[in-house]
């Protein structure tokens, strides 16, 4: 799919992988919208593309706020054009340290679900229909290996991400030729990684930038991928040098 003057919108883009996307498609001529809550991070996020030459917009917003959703939309669609990538990536662990299931309250699986799931869901509602119109579109949604396997405390978040998954596989199966993957980066160096594992060494973790790229691959080649499919970051290598996104070179979706 083309990359160069599309509106893309990307979820939790203050920092971590998010930040690094939005960077990402920026330099190759994306016009890039970039959500979160924390107006401080989200300012020095958009300067920074700015900065590098690329065009970035802020949009301070709670994903899992059933209010915001629209005023997403519309405020993307009035700066950048209706999208046609959209990254959802905000995501929430829940509780920290994460509490075992039985020691979990309904209000806090409710959050979780809120922003990792239901949150997703309306975006992707408010979003789609001009891709449908256009007859393309994508959306990618960050997964975690906590959605197919089942770790003690994580329950809340894995299965948020294993819902996301179907919930990807199910808007693919109705809306094609739009097209619907998840994806699992893998383990990132992130404040989302460090408040999880506190003593995980860093060092042994991949740099958000890093795959960063592999997810930018990942939409320029996704017309040779199956729709709806449930993707690793790490079986796919970056554009060798960004120039097939930038010339829409990359298969069209
Ligand atoms: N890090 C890993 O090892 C790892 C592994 C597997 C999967 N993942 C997935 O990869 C994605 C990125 O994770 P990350 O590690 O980069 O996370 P991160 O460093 O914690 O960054 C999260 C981003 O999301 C924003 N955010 C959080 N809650 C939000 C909400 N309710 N509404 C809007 N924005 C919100 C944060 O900004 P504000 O707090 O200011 O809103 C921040 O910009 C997530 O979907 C995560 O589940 C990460």
């Amino acid at each position: 799919m083309n990359i160069r003057s599309e509106g893309v919108l990307v979820t939790g883009a203050s920092r971590g992988l998010g930040k690094e996307l939005a960077r990402a498609f920026a330099r190759r001529g994306a016009r890039v919208v970039l959500v979160a809550r924390g107006r401080h991070d989200l300012e020095a996020a958009t300067a920074q593309i700015r900065r590098e030459g690329g065009e970035a917009h802020g949009l301070a917003f709670d994903v899992g706020d059933k209010a915001a959703v629209h005023r997403i939309a519309g405020a993307a669609a009035a700066l950048v054009g209706p999208p046609s990538i959209v990254v959802h990536n905000a995501s929430t662990l829940g509780a920290v340290p994460m509490p075992l299931l039985l020691d979990t309250d309904c209000e806090d699986l409710a959050r979780v679900l809120d922003v990792n799931l239901v949150g997703p869901f309306r975006l992707t509602k408010a979003l789609v229909g001009p891709m449908v119109l256009r007859r393309r579109g994508l959306f990618l949604f960050l997964s975690s290996d906590a959605a197919v396997s089942a770790y003690a405390r994580w329950g809340s978040y894995g299965v948020s991400k294993a819902a996301q998954d179907h919930l990807a596989r199910s808007f693919a199966a109705e809306l094609d030729p739009v097209r619907f993957f998840s994806v699992d980066p893998g383990e990132m160096d992130t404040k989302m990684h460090a408040d999880a594992l506190p003593d995980a060494d860093p060092t042994t973790l991949a740099r958000p930038a890093d795959v960063a790229e592999r997810l930018v691959a990942i939409v320029a080649r996704s017309g040779a991928l199956v729709n709806g499919a449930r993707l690793a970051a790490a079986d796919f290598e970056p554009l060798r040098d960004g120039a097939a996104a930038r010339d829409g070179a990359g298969a069209e979706a």
